[in-house]
C-alpha cells in the first residue's frame, strides 16, 4: 500500500543525516522531497553575492523584495534556483556554509521561506526536512521526525561529502564549524531548532543510511495505513 499525501516533517542539527534520509524517504513512497535549507542557502549567496554583510536585516529584506528562490524537481533530483538561475553547487561552498546561519535568522528571510514551504505543501505527499518543519512550518504535519547524532559521527560525514567534492577539509575544523552553526540556530529568536513535542527522535550515530530510511518509512506507511491513504 502507498501512503499518498501525507506531510512528513524531518528537522534536526547540521549533518545529522536528515538530506539522505528525506531524499530517499520521499524516493521510496514517490514523493517530493523538500530540502528548506537549500533554500536558506540560496538566499545566503545572493546576500554575500550583493556584498550585504549577513547581520544587516534591512539590507537583507530590501534585497528579498527581488529574490525568487525555487525548488524544481529534475527526474531524481531536485535543483534550487536563485532567479532562475541554477545554484546547486555553489550553495554547497564553504563561505554559503559559514554565512547561512547568520542570515537565515532574520525574519524577513523566515517569513519568506515559510510561504513558500507552506504553498509546496499544500497539496501533501511532501518530506519537508530543516530546522523548524515540525514547529512552525506544519506544527500538523502527519509524522514529524527529529535526527540527531554524534558530533563525531556528524563531522566524519561532512568531510565525506566535501572529499567527494574535491575539497579536503580538517575535522577538527569541521566540529567547530557545525557545533557553531548548532549553537547559533538553536539560540535564535525566530523560529530556533527545537525539537516538536510530537516527535520522534532517531540517533542516526550508529545507524546504516538503510536503517534509518527503514525505520522512517515504516513509521509512514503505518500512519498512511490509519489514514485509510
Ligand atoms: O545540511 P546541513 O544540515 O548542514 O544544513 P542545511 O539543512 O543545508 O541548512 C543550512 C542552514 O539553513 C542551517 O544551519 C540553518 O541556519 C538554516 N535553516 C533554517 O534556518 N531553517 C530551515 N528550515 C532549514 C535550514
Amino acid at each position: 500500500m502507498s501512503p499518498g499525501k501525507l506531510v512528513i516533517a524531518i528537522d534536526g542539527p547540521a549533518a545529522s543525516g536528515k538530506s539522505t534520509t528525506a531524499r530517499l524517504v520521499a524516493e521510496r513512497l514517490g514523493y517530493v522531497h523538500v530540502d528548506t535549507g537549500a533554500m536558506y542557502r540560496a538566499v545566503t549567496l545572493k546576500v554575500l553575492r550583493a556584498g550585504i554583510p549577513p547581520a544587516d536585516g534591512q539590507g537583507i529584506a530590501r534585497l528579498l523584495e527581488t529574490t525568487h528562490v525555487a525548488l524544481r524537481r529534475e527526474g531524481e533530483l531536485i535543483r534550487v534556483l536563485l532567479d532562475g538561475e541554477d545554484v546547486n553547487a555553489e550553495i554547497r561552498s564553504p563561505e554559503v556554509t559559514r554565512a547561512v546561519s547568520a542570515v537565515s535568522r532574520h525574519r524577513s528571510v523566515r517569513e519568506m521561506m515559510v510561504r513558500e514551504q507552506r504553498r509546496m505543501g499544500a497539496e501533501g505527499g511532501l518530506v519537508l526536512e530543516g530546522r523548524d518543519i515540525g514547529t512552525v512550518v506544519f506544527p500538523d504535519a502527519d509524522l514529524k521526525f527529529f535526527l540527531i547524532a554524534g558530533i563525531e559521527a556528524r563531522a566524519r560525514r561532512r568531510g565525506e561529502e566535501l572529499r567527494a567534492r574535491g575539497i579536503s577539509p580538517d575535522l577538527g575544523g569541521l566540529i567547530e564549524e557545525i557545533r557553531e552553526r548548532d549553537s547559533l540556530d538553536s539560540t535564535r529568536d525566530e523560529s530556533p531548532l527545537r525539537k516538536a513535542e510530537d516527535a520522534i527522535e532517531i540517533d542516526t550515530s550508529h545507524l546504516t543510511i538503510e536503517e534509518q530510511v527503514r525505520v522512517v518509512v515504516e513509521r509512514v506507511r503505518a500512519v498512511g495505513e490509519g489514514k485509510g491513504a
